[in-house]
């Protein structure tokens, strides 16, 4: 029997979007239309079908959002010039290439010939480099969720011990660097665990709050967590269409409180890009 509180994302991220679309207003009104640019390369349904919400929403809250489809076939040459068409473009605010890309083209080049301040996922070397230093600039969607999820379903993260199963550049290691920094959200005393750290269950245990990000189906078990404490499911596997979560779903018989399996970090994370979607509109037009 589940005893734990549920931390639902939806109300968090409808929270955060009715904000966004608040800013939305206030910047048309001023003149600017927010323009969130999207790229994508191959013909991955997945993906495909990812862009079109997120084109969908984008325009919901007033954002223009253009797009450009590379082929499968599409060179590293070809993806660069559409990212270095986009930084030019006066109109343009924010910038998304959709992920994965076709196994032959290279990532992390790519997000590397982006303009730092389009860079609404918050994964540019020099915006990781911000995060770490403390400075303003777009946070990594998926870590900023987690924090604004917590804040909002009221569990305290200041001064207390949360462990980070994994540490990856996604989602444990910035996530790390965001629960650390010095305010109310966060001031947290930060563990991350990795395959480095072959008992790492020693130091979940003595978490009061847990947060999964690691990939892997399962691997989070109740025997792992402290009775009562908050877990956080960030970490998910795709089968197809079939989402695996780190976190069993036992484990809501040990927790205090516990993302739901569906609908937890993720809706959180998208909220998130359209937030740094916006502080990169106000940002290039002097509204910040
Ligand atoms: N919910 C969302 O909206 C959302 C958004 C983005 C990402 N994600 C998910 O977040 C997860 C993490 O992504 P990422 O890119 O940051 O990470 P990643 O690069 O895939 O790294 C996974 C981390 O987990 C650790 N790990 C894997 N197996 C382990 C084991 N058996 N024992 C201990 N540690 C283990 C790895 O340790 P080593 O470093 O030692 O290899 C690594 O640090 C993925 O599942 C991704 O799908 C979710």
């Amino acid at each position: 029997m589940p005893t734990a509180r549920l931390l639902p994302g939806a109300p968090v991220a409808e929270r955060i979007l009715a904000d966004v679309a608040a800013g939305v207003t206030a910047l048309r009104a001023a003149g600017t239309t927010p323009s969130l640019a999207t790229i994508l390369v191959g013909d991955d349904d997945a993906s495909a079908g990812y862009i079109r919400i997120k084109q969908r929403q984008a325009a919901e809250l007033g954002f223009d959002s253009p797009h450009v489809h590379l082929p499968a076939t599409a060179t590293q040459a070809d993806l660069h010039r559409v990212i270095t068409e986009f930084n030019t473009a006066p109109d343009v605010h924010g910038l998304l290439i959709q992920h994965p890309i076709p196994g032959h083209l290279d990532y992390d080049r790519a997000l590397q010939t982006m303009d730092p301040d389009l860079d609404v996922d918050g994964m540019h070397p020099l915006n990781m480099g911000r995060l770490a230093l403390g400075l303003p600039g777009p946070l990594p969607c998926t870590p900023a969720g987690i924090e604004a999820l917590l804040a909002f379903h009221d569990v305290p993260v200041a001064g207390r011990d949360v462990v980070i199963l994994g540490r990856g550049a996604t989602l444990g290691r910035p996530l790390a660097l965001l629960l650390t920094q010095k305010r109310p959200t966060a001031n947290a005393a930060v563990t991350v665990v990795h395959t480095g750290v072959p008992d790492w269950a020693t130091h979940t245990r003595r978490a009061d709050i847990l947060i999964a990000a690691a990939g892997v189906p399962g691997i989070v078990q109740p025997e792992h967590v402290r009775p009562g404490a908050v877990v956080i499911g960030g970490g998910v596997r795709y089968e197809g269409r079939r989402l695996l979560p780190d976190v069993d779903e036992s484990c809501a018989e040990v927790a205090g409180a516990i993302t739901p399996r569906v609908g937890g970090v993720g809706p959180t994370t998208v909220a998130m890009l359209f937030r740094n979607a916006l502080d990169a509109a106000r940002r290039a037009t002097g509204h910040a």
